[in-house]
């Protein structure tokens, strides 16, 4: 009983050890974002407008996976700050992003930061 206990609260540890290395989320599936208090402040109005623009056409799953993993989930490319631009610049060349240039700069900018912190 001992040994479960212990077992139990290693696997708990290296959960949460893993989890650290990595930019926090909130919620699942469909309410799934990005924890607020992992971003610095200047940043959390951008993830405002991410939460409310980036989930018109799918889940911010995508966005979270691409985030913590360095991947592009549907294409499989890498998702640096490269990758981020360029998505954003797809972004607005697609039609109903009901983005304008200013807010996807905006996310640019959050998606940059996100990838630095998720380095840390
Ligand atoms: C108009 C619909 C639409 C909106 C709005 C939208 N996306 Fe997407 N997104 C797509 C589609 C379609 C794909 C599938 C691959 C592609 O077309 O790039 C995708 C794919 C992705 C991927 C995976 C890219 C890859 O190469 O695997 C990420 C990350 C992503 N979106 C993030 C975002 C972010 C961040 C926003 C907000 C700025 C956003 N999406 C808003 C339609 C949308």
């Amino acid at each position: 009983m001992k040994r479960l206990l212990l077992l139990t609260a290693l696997i708990i540890l290296a959960m949460f050890s893993l989890a650290d290395a990595r930019v926090k989320v909130k919620g699942r599936g469909n309410n799934m974002t990005f924890d607020p208090d992992s971003v610095s402040p200047s940043v959390r109005p951008s993830l405002d407008l991410l939460s409310r623009k980036c989930v018109k056409c799918h889940s911010m799953e995508w966005t979270v996976i691409a985030i913590q993993t360095g991947r592009a989930p549907i294409t499989g490319q890498p998702f640096d700050k490269q990758a981020v631009k360029a998505y954003g610049i797809k972004m607005l060349r697609k039609p109903n992003t009901d983005m304008s240039k200013q807010e996807i700069r905006e996310i640019v900018i959050l998606l940059n930061h996100l990838i630095d912190e998720n380095r840390k």
